[in-house]
């Protein structure tokens, strides 16, 4: 008798315990909702609701109501189609008294969802009450609008042990993401969803995506990054410059190519279009110091002959496969490159021919400090498609990092004809004094604009 009564006992107790979780979900639910009506005022008297719709106005500013509620109608929905199938089994036991539940059906259809439903419910958080009724917001910003627990544990402020103050005369610490995070929500979800301490997946390029779409700058991870299972060590110093580098110590999958040849500009499947022909040494080694056809095209030589002596550090601000950087660096300049991996391995390049790769993209303030850089290049990057607002903080950016003195080298931008009086104010615009300025033509109707300018002392 015992025998016989154990699947069904089981099923009854399974079911129990669904019941009782089930109940616990609805109760807390239920506070919650009434903790909002209360916030709203609902079960105040009339003057006392002006007063306390009045005083929500002041402290609702960090409150993002918004994904609160977003959060709780999520779980609700959750419940109520978990409701739903378990009615269905229900039904379809009483009919068929054979089916009992099975382990798929418990850990797949009520565990799991029960589980994520009780994880956004916890997560969401309220300001909490001071003493005396006044609100504090205590919430983190966009901390309830991410459900995902490890984004959610990234972006809360990490608050210093014992109370104390840090070093940087704060008591928490906050990392940071790009608020446009938000829009990539999903993306990001599948970005942040590894197991701790286990290997990421290769996903750089999705990374980048979001990045480049604004999530900049994006969540650490606690991930493992993958690394090729043959990485050699990079050539010498004296070697690695001029050479390409090994193949085995590149990541391929998410490219087009899987060697360097393959990047030729030769191959019309190379994957990338800006900078063609940045991976061929023969095509490099003349930039900058060989005379060339087009007037636009300064020499290295020349421009630090403006100022023996003076220019020492700077920032290849551009895309490129560093050999500006690599050029300077015989004239012991230490130059940065700016580099993203638009369908080639520009970061991986420019850091195996021994130069600093710097990973930013458009979106962001420059990470160097104002007033110190003898020199920014660019090339290769902005062109005619740029909008002039961005260009104009951009340009202000770069004003900020250069020290009174410094070098702002335009090479090759070019745009249409019709915009060139546009872009031409903009780069006037800072009163820089001109040691070169050449416009070229480049084809019918577009023209390249190459500058050297100066920064003035700002005496005030
Ligand atoms: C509540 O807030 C008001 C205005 O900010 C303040 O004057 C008052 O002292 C606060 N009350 C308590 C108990 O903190
Ligand atoms: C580079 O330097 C290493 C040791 O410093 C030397 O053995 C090697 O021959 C050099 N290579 C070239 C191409 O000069
Ligand atoms: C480039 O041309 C200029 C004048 O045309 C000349 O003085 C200079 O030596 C040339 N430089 C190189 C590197 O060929
Ligand atoms: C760079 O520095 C080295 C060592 O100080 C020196 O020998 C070399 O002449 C310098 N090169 C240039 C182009 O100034």
């Amino acid at each position: 008798m015992g025998r016989k009564c154990i699947p069904k006992c089981k099923t009854a107790r399974i079911m129990g315990w669904v019941q009782i979780i089930l109940g616990g979900l609805v109760i807390l639910v239920s506070i919650l909702s009434l903790t909002r009506f209360y916030y709203a005022g609902f079960f105040l008297h009339s003057e006392e609701i002006c007063e306390h719709l009045y005083a929500i106005k002041d402290v609702n500013v960090g409150l993002d109501a918004k994904a609160l509620s977003d959060r709780v109608e999520q779980v609700l929905d959750m419940l109520e189609s978990l409701q739903g199938k378990l009615e269905l089994k229900e039904k379809e036991m009483e009919k068929n008294k054979g089916i009992t539940l099975d382990k798929k059906f418990l850990g797949d259809e009520i565990v799991r969802p029960l589980h994520s439903a009780n994880v956004a419910l916890r997560q969401i958080r309220l300001p909490k009450m001071e003493e005396g009724g006044n609100f504090t917001v205590k919430e983190d910003p966009l901390i309830n609008y991410f459900v995902t627990e490890e984004i959610r544990k990234y972006i809360t402020s990490k608050e210093n042990r014992i109370g104390k103050i840090n070093l940087y005369g704060s008591d928490k610490v906050y990392n940071t993401i790009g608020h446009a995070c938000v829009l990539h929500k999903k993306e990001l979800e599948q970005y942040m969803d590894y197991d701790i301490g286990s290997y990421c997946d290769d996903d750089w390029n999705l990374a980048q995506k979001l990045m480049l779409n604004g999530c900049d700058p994006l969540p650490r991870r606690r991930c493992l990054t993958r690394a090729s299972k043959v990485y050699h060590k990079p050539y010498p110093i004296n070697e690695s410059l001029w050479r390409i580098p090994d193949e085995r110590n590149v990541m391929w999958g998410n490219y087009r190519c899987r060697n360097f040849e393959c990047l030729s500009s030769k191959n019309p499947k190379r994957g990338y279009s800006k900078c063609t022909g940045c991976f061929e040494m023969e095509k490099e080694k003349v930039k900058w110091v060989s005379n060339t056809s087009l007037s636009a095209d300064f020499l290295i030589s020349d421009v630090l002959s403006i100022k023996p002596g003076e220019i020492r550090i700077g920032l290849d601000y551009g895309i490129g496969t560093g050999t500006f950087a690599a050029r300077m660096r015989e004239m012991n300049v230490t130059i940065v490159s700016t580099a993203l991996n638009l369908g080639a391995p520009f970061n991986e390049m420019i850091a195996l021919r021994g130069l600093v790769p710097l990973y930013v993209t458009l979106n962001q303030r420059l990470p160097l400090f104002d007033n110190i850089m003898d020199l920014i290049h660019t090339t290769g990057f902005m062109d005619g498609w740029i909008d002039f607002l961005l260009l104009d903080f951009i340009l202000y950016d770069w004003d900020r990092i250069l020290r009174p003195g410094g070098l702002l080298w335009i090479d090759r931008f070019f745009c249409k004809k019709k915009d060139l009086d546009d872009y031409m104010y903009m780069f006037l615009q800072l009163r820089y004094r001109k040691h070169k300025w050449v416009i070229s033509p480049k084809s019918k109707d577009e023209v390249y604009l190459s500058a050297l300018l100066q920064k003035p002392p700002r005496a005030i």
